[in-house]
């Protein structure tokens, strides 16, 4: 046949949108700010699953995708079931006599025969809602690792990406009116080399539904997003913005009324939905960790209206110093995993985070580096509430494909979503652009951009990465990442008397040579033992060791004259099954303080009397 002209263009436009619906789907509604204020039915809980590492509930056995079919039908989403006894389909499959899994909770922990599982498993809940007429509703995740694909009543809503940042559609036009509804999602966290993180991790790969699930509602017009924070470097002044969606966003009347301080502001949205405001602060008493304020915040508009508890604080640094309110501080931290160390697995929820913070403020600490990806929400207000300030993070970790763009848009993707839940916490006060990745152009140029993007998005905290560094055989540690240029904090990893420098005792030896004037915080330091395992200080894997290789830490580190901080690696013992010693690791990484049975480590002590000299030397009265 001869080729038509416009046979090939449209060939191409087929293509494309074939792509966009087949595989790049990422239409995910804009995330709800503090959607769980929203929540009006909760999804957590047992849900049936069936495990399908050959994909069989997605594929035909031509490996053609079924949700990509004419009909769209044919996968286990389709929920389906035999019409009638007599002659009964043929259907291999069915969720209602599977087994459950408890929700939010990854199914390493859940099941021994899951716990090195990498694949895809199906997880199928039904619920009733009855909506009502003008409202909206969301379905929300808070994290799905690592590739979700979700439908309801068996309509595919979206496959998304990213293990560890909150998933979330608008159902409202796809609710059945009967009620009665159905939800299914294909779980897979199966670890690929574009993705982020990519294959390789030092920590366990927890794949499922590991946050809380629920049904957000909302009024047809309704306030989808705010930041209410205090201006950048401006101390006396409330600035923020209100963004309506909906039908009637344009031209609305928005309050914000913070009660105790005395404000109460009518604001007006412009023809998107959107205003933009700045207000005078002065009564605003400040959040710190020493003193946690947080104030009852409420915006309406029309039938709308959302709560929240916000901090108010000012972030900043200056030279050497980083500047909370104005006053130079010492971030004693502490680095965290999403794990609970007594039952491991994700963090099942606030129990879980608060005993981890717990732990945090027992030590003394008041920062905590929630690494190396983004954490549940909860860990956040949990942080303001607590009087912890917290550095966030992206999974960019180790070797990411540096120079393919989808893993940069998956990487911007995630920034932005951890940018987007995490902007009213007065708690975060830095976002950091990812962990220890090698020296070269790509990656400096995909980095770089991210710590742009971060700025772009958020300008009012401070934003670093944990950077490279180098030693000379005249015993200098050298930083002079080049991605310091773009950071405001220079942070590094750094495991002087673990991974290389000799025994505890001999790494004093070292002195810093850092390319730039700003504060440093030492992102890492640390070494594995393994609790109840006691020799002297040159005897690896025992508590002596890790506690000589802390007092020396201090002690070389505190000849850095721009150190301003340290989250030292890490608070409790974790999985990570690169850590494979059958007597001192056998699949857990020992660097915690604290062992995976809730014990303290001698080296605790050491940090905990260090922080409560820092204290007394920076906390005023
Ligand atoms: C690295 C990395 C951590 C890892 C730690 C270790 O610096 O950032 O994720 O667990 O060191 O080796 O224990």
């Amino acid at each position: 046949m001869a080729s038509h002209p416009l046979l090939k263009p449209l060939l191409i436009v087929l293509l494309l949108v074939g792509g966009v619906m087949g595989h790049t789907l990422r239409a995910q509604s804009t995330l709800l700010q503090n959607a769980p204020a929203r929540r009006v039915l909760s999804l957590n809980g047992s849900w049936n699953y069936i495990i399908d590492p050959y994909e069989n509930g997605f594929y035909d056995y031509r490996r053609e995708a079924f949700d990509q079919s004419k009909s769209g039908k044919g996968g286990y989403y389709d929920n389906a079931k035999p019409s009638s006894t007599q002659e009964p389909e043929l259907i291999e499959y069915d969720f209602d006599k599977s087994a459950a899994l408890q929700v939010p909770g990854d199914w390493n922990s859940q099941d021994p025969k899951l716990l090195y599982y990498e694949g895809t498993i199906w997880y199928k809940k039904s619920f009733h809602l009855a909506p009502k007429a003008g409202q909206r509703y969301f379905l929300y995740f808070g994290a799905i690792n690592y590739e979700a694909h979700i439908y309801l009543n068996g309509k595919k809503l979206g496959m998304h990406k990213g293990g560890f940042t909150p998933i979330q559609y608008d159902i409202t036009d796809q609710l059945s009116p009967s009620g009665d509804n159905f939800v299914v999602v294909k779980a897979d966290n199966t670890r690929r080399p574009n993705e982020v993180p990519t294959i390789n991790t030092d920590w366990w790969n927890y794949g499922g539904i590991t946050r809380d699930v629920f049904i957000a509602e909302t009024p047809a017009t309704y306030i989808s997003d705010y930041k209410v924070q205090l201006a950048k470097n401006d101390a006396n002044t409330l600035a923020g913005y209100v963004q309506l969606s909906g039908p009637n966003r344009a031209n609305q009347a928005v309050t914000l009324t913070i009660e105790e301080a005395g404000i109460k502001q009518t604001l007006k949205t412009d023809g998107e939905g959107r205003v933009a405001f700045r207000l005078p602060a002065k009564k605003l008493m400040r959040w710190s960790p020493q003193n946690p304020k947080l104030y009852a915040v409420r915006l309406s508009s029309g039938p709308d209206a959302v709560q929240d508890r916000i901090g108010f604080r000012t972030i900043q640094t200056r030279g050497a110093d980083v500047l909370l309110n104005g006053q130079s501080i010492f971030m004693r931290g502490i680095s965290i995993h999403d794990e609970n160390p007594l039952i491991p697995g994700r963090a099942r929820g606030e129990g879980d985070l608060r005993m981890l913070l717990t732990w945090a403020k027992e030590l003394g600490c008041n920062y905590v580096r929630l690494a190396h990806y983004p954490h549940n929400e909860i860990m956040l207000k949990l942080a303001d509430e607590m009087g912890l300030l917290v550095w966030a993070e992206v999974p960019v970790y180790w070797t990411i494909a540096w120079e393919n763009p989808d893993t940069y848009q998956n990487a911007e993707a995630q920034l932005t979503d951890l940018i987007s839940m995490g902007k009213n916490r007065a708690s975060v006060v830095v976002w950091s652009v990812g962990n220890e990745t090698p020296l070269g152009e790509p990656r400096l140029k995909f980095m770089s951009s991210l710590a742009q993007k971060a700025r772009a998005l958020d300008d009012t905290r401070l934003i670093s990465a944990a950077l490279e560094l180098h030693r000379t055989p005249d015993n200098v540690i050298h930083v002079d990442d080049p991605l310091g240029e773009y950071l405001d904090l220079t942070s590094i990893n750094e495991y002087a008397g673990w991974y290389w420098g000799g025994s505890p005792s001999e790494i004093t030896k070292y002195t810093f040579d850092i390319k730039y004037n700003k504060p440093v915080t030492i992102s890492e330091f640390g070494g594995d033992a393994l609790a109840g395992y006691h020799g002297d200080a040159n005897t690896r894997w025992s508590e002596e060791y890790q506690e000589a290789l802390y007092v020396n830490q201090l002690k070389m580190l505190s000849t850095i004259k721009n150190l301003r901080g340290m989250t030292p690696w890490i608070l409790a013992d974790f999985r990570a099954t690169r850590r494979q010693h059958p007597v001192y690791q056998n699949g857990f990484n020992r660097k915690g303080l604290i062992s995976s049975t809730g014990t303290k480590k001698k080296a605790f002590f050491v940090l905990q009397e260090y922080y409560r000299q820092m204290a007394q030397k920076y906390d005023r009265k």
